[in-house]
């Protein structure tokens, strides 16, 4: 058999393919952002066709890196960024519109609209979620009644709608002639559409939402051959075999496969992700309940998720916006020129508040400012930002849990940052454990793929592959991490009922 797994991850800011070894680590990666269209406040937006064009450059590079062909990749394995939706025509494969991602809050007139019958809980027995902006049914809801001809053929079966898992997929496996359309357990449980227990989707909540069931995939497990990549792909032949949404790969990534085990992804948001095994847990505080994996046939595991909305994209805001960095990590550097933070704090409610508070009303403040706060402050406060954030979804983590987490599995970009480290474990009071291979999210998706065509041979096989790089201990004492905490808290409270 071929020695390599090729993973592609496509995440909100670029897409990578990366080819693994049998041991787990990265033998070559190929990478390429693309643009984040922004036509309005609250409005972010991605050219799927970029993206599909991004996606073949990298499996490209991965592969000439790495010095390898199709014959020596056994499997592809995709992930990606989860709720962002795509509307495409099925016969001339063009996208309707771009796609919408995730941090879209153009959606909050069709949530406010189907809350004032049952609240914005009244579909979250069944689906584990809160109406909100974020899903990516409230998107697709926002294509048929924007677009111009969209609901006609959305019910003439013409449309199809898709993750960006399904849209490259789809892509990948022919498109007009012939492309596979379907989605994973883990992505379709983050539409507003899926049933937890039956793994369906709802004609009841479809109709609510006027989404025709025509345009939906198939829901299949997260590790099972859905096809192959066509004839004329550098790919061609090779079995597409794993899909996991970017956070719940990560998991699968970092071998937190049972109930109890957990990560947190420092991405452009962060997502803190905890396992529950084969029940599915009600949130009491403000959690995600999500599907975490489903190997084929075996039975689906489920996972409560905090979701931040803003982490690594407000270090870019610094970076593009405000101009005060050149390059995300100099952040970091900015951040070690002054002792503390000057008593600043940032609250990136860019897209209200998500986890645990669910603010759709918030609005991005920095609060505290004197004359003496200088960029430095600023900079401090958006890193320290991106761990008070965390730790009050880790908050809601334990409480649901009824146990405190022992420690935090951390990966993703901003897991370089040291200071960033080190001041997470000093206002989680638990330490923060980097692996080896930080490339979580691509390795897991895999992990999915490599299970399902015998390149692995079971979750032991992955579990020996997890070492331990770096862990950071807890130093600051409790009182100053109280006092850090009470002032985040209120400055939270300053970023609420801002909007007229
Ligand atoms: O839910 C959104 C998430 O899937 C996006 O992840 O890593 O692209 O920020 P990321």
């Amino acid at each position: 058999m071929a020695d390599y797994i090729i993973a592609i991850d496509q995440g909100t800011t670029s897409s990578r393919a990366i080819i693994f070894d049998r041991a787990g680590s990265i033998v070559a990666t190929g990478q390429k952002e693309h643009e984040q269209i922004l036509p309005h406040p609250g409005w972010v937006e991605h050219d799927a066709r970029e993206i599909w064009r991004n996606v073949q450059e990298v499996i490209g590079l991965a592969l000439s890196r790495a010095d390898l062909t199709r014959h020596d990749i056994a499997a592809i394995g995709i992930t990606n960024q989860r709720e962002t939706a795509v509307v495409w025509d099925r016969t001339t494969g063009e996208p309707v519109y771009n796609a919408i991602v995730w941090q879209d809050t153009r959606t909050q007139a069709i949530v406010d609209r189907l809350a004032a019958d049952g609240g914005v809980e009244r579909f979250k027995p069944i689906v584990g979620l809160p109406l909100a902006t974020y899903f990516s049914g409230t998107k697709i809801a926002w294509i048929l009644e924007n677009v111009d001809g969209a609901r006609e053929k959305a019910e003439a079966g013409q449309l199809a709608f898709g993750t960006t898992d399904s849209w490259v997929l789809w892509n990948l496996t022919g498109g007009v002639d012939g492309g596979v359309h379907v989605t994973d357990v883990t992505n379709a449980s983050r539409t507003l559409f899926m049933d937890l227990e039956t793994l369906e989707w709802r004609d009841d909540i479809l109709e609510a939402f006027g989404v025709p069931r025509s345009m939906l995939p198939e829901i299949r497990s997260s590790s099972e051959v859905y096809g192959a990549a066509e004839d004329s792909s550098l790919l061609r032949e090779t079995p597409i075999a794993g899909i996991l949404g970017d956070q719940q790969a990560a998991t699968f990534g970092q071998a937190a496969f049972t109930a109890g085990e957990s990560k947190n992804t420092y991405g452009t948001g962060n997502f803190l992700i905890f396992q529950t095994g084969e029940e599915i847990v009600r949130s009491q505080n403000g959690l995600l309940t999500t599907v975490g994996y489903k190997l084929g046939d075996q039975p689906t595991h489920y996972a409560l998720e905090g979701s931040i909305a803003v982490t690594g994209s407000l270090i870019q805001w610094l970076r593009d916006q405000l101009g005060i960095i050149s390059s995300a990590p100099e952040v970091e550097t900015l951040a070690a020129g002054v002792e503390d933070n000057g008593g600043v704090y940032v609250v990136p409610a860019f897209s209200g508040l998500f986890a645990p508070y669910w603010r759709p009303d918030a609005r991005g403040a920095i609060v505290g400012l004197t004359r003496y706060a200088n960029k430095g402050h600023i900079a401090r406060a958006a890193l320290e930002a991106v761990a008070f954030q965390t730790r009050d979804v880790l908050d809601a983590v334990n409480a649901d849990a009824g146990v405190d987490l022992a420690e935090l599995k951390v990966d993703g970009g901003m897991v370089a940052n040291d200071t960033l480290m080190q001041f997470q474990a000093d206002v989680l009071g638990v330490p923060v454990v980097r692996p080896v291979v930080a490339e979580t999210t691509a390795l897991g998706a895999a992990y999915a793929a490599g299970l399902a065509v015998g390149f692995w041979n079971g979750l032991d096989d992955l579990s020996a592959n997890w070492q331990e790089d770096r862990r950071w201990e807890p130093s600051m004492d409790d009182a100053e991490r109280d006092r850090l905490l009470r002032q985040w808290r209120k400055a939270v409270t300053k970023s609420m009922d801002w909007v007229d």
